[in-house]
Parts: C-alpha cells; structure tokens; sequence
C-alpha cells in the first residue's frame, strides 16, 4: 500500500502538464521548479513547517529543502542563520530562489549534499530537521531521478546516515527532528534509531483523517 501511495506521489510530481510554476502555501507565494518535489500534491511539508518549533536566534540545519519552504520559514521565524541541503540541483536553485523571494537569502545558505557530505565537520546547529523520503520501496527498485529520492529510500540507506550522523551537527541541547509518516517502515526506522542510541518520540501527528489513511508524524530523536 505504501509503495503504490508513494508511486502515485511521484507520478502527480511528474506530471509537467499543468504543473504550476508557483503555488501558495501558509500565507506566502512560492516558485516550484521542475523535478522538485511539490508541497501542492502532499501536506506534509505545511504540516511540518508550522509544527516545527523554530529556534529563535539560532541555527536550524533542514536536509533536503526541496522548495525551500521550511528553510524560509525557519528564517522568517527567527533563525539566525539556516543552512539548507539537498542532493537534487534543482531544489538547491528552488530553495534559493525562495530564500530571495522572501528576502531572507542573506541568512538562508543553500548547498548541494548527500546528506552532511558538504558541511564542515564543526558545523553545528540547534535543531536539524528532515521532511524524509519515507517510502522503503521493494528490492530492485532504481532511483531514476532525483524526484524518486524525494520519495523514496531504499534499504534506508539515507534514513541510516541521517540517524547515525545528523548528531555531529548538533549543538549540545540541540534537537534531531524527522517529519516522518505511517506509510513510512516503522520497525525499520526503530531499529536505525536502537543502534544510532536513539530514542524515538512522537511530538505531533495529523491523525489519519486529513487525507484518509495517511498520518504525518513529527518525531523528536533523543539520545537514549
Ligand atoms: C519529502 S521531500 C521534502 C522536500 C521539502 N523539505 C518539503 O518539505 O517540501 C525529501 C527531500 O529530500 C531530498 N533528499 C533525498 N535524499 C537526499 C540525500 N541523500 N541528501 C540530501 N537530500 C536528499 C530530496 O531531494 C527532497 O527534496
């Protein structure tokens, strides 16, 4: 079931037709660039984007920004200075031009990365997030495009370097959030976090009754 939401995602991402070039979303207007994952066809990223608790005058780190719409968020929520990553050039540009729109560029950096492959390695912040590709696809499925990693993760390969890694980037006190669902794989996610040390805590959820079926989850990652 998981798998086909997933595919149906990618394809509504797919679809150039009548994609629009920019969409609203909590209160603001938003450039969307083609083969980037699109907040107009999922709620999760307005959902995570207003349950976040934004550190004010700190650093917020989000993995894979896509549009850039929590990044931005974060910054015109008072981070002073947000970093934002992603493995798909496209996003990057995205998230840049949407940290400009919204005239926040001068403390939203953008940066290509495998995950913290392009941070320094005493590069550290408040709170770190990720809006994940939850969906564990089957065996022998081929990430074609980077909209299939927007969405999917196999064997949880990215899962497993953000739990075991993310930390590094942390200052002490500091906060390891994953926007997260039920169509994600649970036992899998849980047993990630057991053997990073992690505890795994719910501090949000949509109920299943948003869009029938689907719980989007915030979870906190605390050291156990
Ligand atoms: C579910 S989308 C969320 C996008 C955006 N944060 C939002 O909420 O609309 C997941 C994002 O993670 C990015 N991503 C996937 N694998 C990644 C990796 N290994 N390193 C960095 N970003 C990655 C994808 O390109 C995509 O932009």
């Amino acid at each position: 079931m998981s798998f086909e939401r997933g595919d149906a995602l990618l394809r509504l991402n797919q679809t150039t037709a009548d994609r629009p070039s920019s969409f609203r979303l909590l209160g603001r207007e938003w450039d969307l660039l083609e083969g980037v994952f699109a907040p107009v066809y999922c709620f999760s990223t307005r959902l995570f984007a207003s349950w976040i608790a934004y550190p004010e005058g700190g650093g917020f780190l989000e993995v894979g920004s896509g549009t850039g719409v929590v990044a931005v968020t974060a910054a015109l929520g008072g981070c002073a200075r947000v970093t934002a990553l992603d493995i798909s050039p496209e996003a990057v540009e995205n998230t840049r031009r949407n940290a400009a729109r919204h005239g926040v560029a001068d403390r939203v950096r953008t940066l290509r990365s495998d995950l913290f492959s392009a941070l320094d390695a005493d590069d550290r912040y408040d709170t770190v997030f990720w809006n994940s590709s939850f969906i564990d696809p089957p065996e022998g499925h081929v990430q074609e495009t980077d909209l299939h990693r927007a969405i999917f993760d196999p064997g949880y390969e990215a899962h497993r370097t953000y739990l075991t890694q993310a930390r590094r980037h942390l200052r002490p006190g500091g906060r390891l959030l994953l926007g997260f669902s039920n169509l994600g794989n649970d036992e899998r996610l849980r047993s990630l976090a057991d053997e990073a040390g992690l505890t795994i805590r719910l501090l949000n959820t949509s109920g299943t009754s948003l869009v029938p079926g689907v719980e989007y989850r915030l979870l906190e990652l605390l050291p156990r």
